[in-house]
């Protein structure tokens, strides 16, 4: 449990830990307080050694758990991107189900490429990791040559849609608009899309990621309104971090994800905000201690089952 608090020291800085780990006459304390926001503990000395250096002021301490997310299942999914074949999906899904069985307080998707839905769905059938996909056309259907519409990926039934994945955006040219209208089909076929978004690294040198997040996400609200994220997941994808072994760092995340969180006005508290990019089993319990990351979205640690149920424990 102690992975879930953020310390608030004094009146002043506002320090995140990823693996907080408290001792001594804190710990009591700790039981007594943690189940609420905000509450307040006296102690003496609490940090680790290591942690010294990082908590200047002894003393009275606000502690700020993930209480505030606690309606918020954590989630995890798994883009396949296109990778995969039917030997090593037999493989990679046959591990994974036996490593995830359920009893664990997390939510597991899975999203393969879709010549492979069918074999996943087989192979998932048992299982409590659901099925998703990573894209879809926008259309109900027609002469649409190469394209998969919403109900068709419901009739296989997956349970989940990633849309604005920013390799879609950048490579196949899909607009703000068009990722609307993505949004509004995964629903109106009754599927829960995952709305990604996520500034380039230009625009977060020029000090701009609020800005694109912003204009990505105003585009699907001047659409759909900001009522029907209560049947959606945000996703935050810096783009710079995806692939590249760059993580953003818990401080660039948190302000992220909390800017992400305060747009969905009165849903701010109940919608989930995965973050991708780079994560990994080493890095994971990092991000997740964090309150306004409720979970990954996963690109190369999800081919990898070991790597992948690790991540999955850690969200729990
Ligand atoms: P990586 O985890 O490989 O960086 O990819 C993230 C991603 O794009 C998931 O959609």
């Amino acid at each position: 449990m102690h992975k879930n608090l953020r310390l608030k020291i004094g009146q002043g800085a506002d320090f995140i830990f990823g693996n907080l780990e408290l001792v001594g006459a804190f710990q009591s304390k700790r039981h007594k307080n943690t189940e609420k926001s905000g509450a307040k503990a006296r102690f003496g000395c609490m940090f680790k050694p290591s942690w010294l250096t990082l908590a200047p002021a002894l003393g009275e301490v606000l502690l700020l758990t993930k209480a505030s997310n606690a309606k918020r299942r954590q989630l995890v999914v798994g883009n396949w991107k296109m990778n995969g074949n039917l030997r090593e999906n037999a493989s990679l899904l046959a591990a994974i189900t036996k490593g995830w069985q359920g009893e664990r307080g997390a939510d597991v998707v899975i999203c393969p490429p879709y010549p492979y839905l069918y074999q996943s769905r087989e192979c998932l059938q048992h299982s409590p990791i659901l099925l998703g996909a990573q894209s879809v056309n926008e259309q109900d259907k027609g002469a649409f040559t190469g394209e998969v519409s919403a109900s068709m990926l419901a009739d296989l039934d997956c349970k989940f849609v990633i849309i604005g994945h920013n390799e879609r955006r950048r490579m196949q040219h899909e607009s703000d608009q068009q990722v609307a209208q993505k949004f509004v089909a995964v629903q109106k076929a009754g599927l829960i899309p995952i709305l990604c978004v996520g500034e380039s690294l230009q625009d977060r040198e020029q000090g701009k990621h609020l800005e694109t997040i912003s204009r990505q996400l105003n585009a699907v609200f001047a659409h759909t309104g900001k009522d029907v994220f209560s049947n959606a997941v945000l996703a935050y994808e810096p783009v710079w971090a995806v692939g590249t072994g760059k993580t953003a760092t818990p401080e660039q995340a948190e302000e992220v994800h909390k800017f992400m969180r305060a747009q969905l006005g009165v849903l701010a508290d109940e919608v989930r905000i995965l973050y991708g990019g780079s994560v990994k089993a080493h890095n994971a319990q990092q991000l997740f201690a964090l309150a306004d990351i409720d979970g990954a979205l996963l690109g190369g640690a999800s081919l990898d089952a070991n790597e992948f149920l690790a991540i999955c424990k850690a969200a729990e």
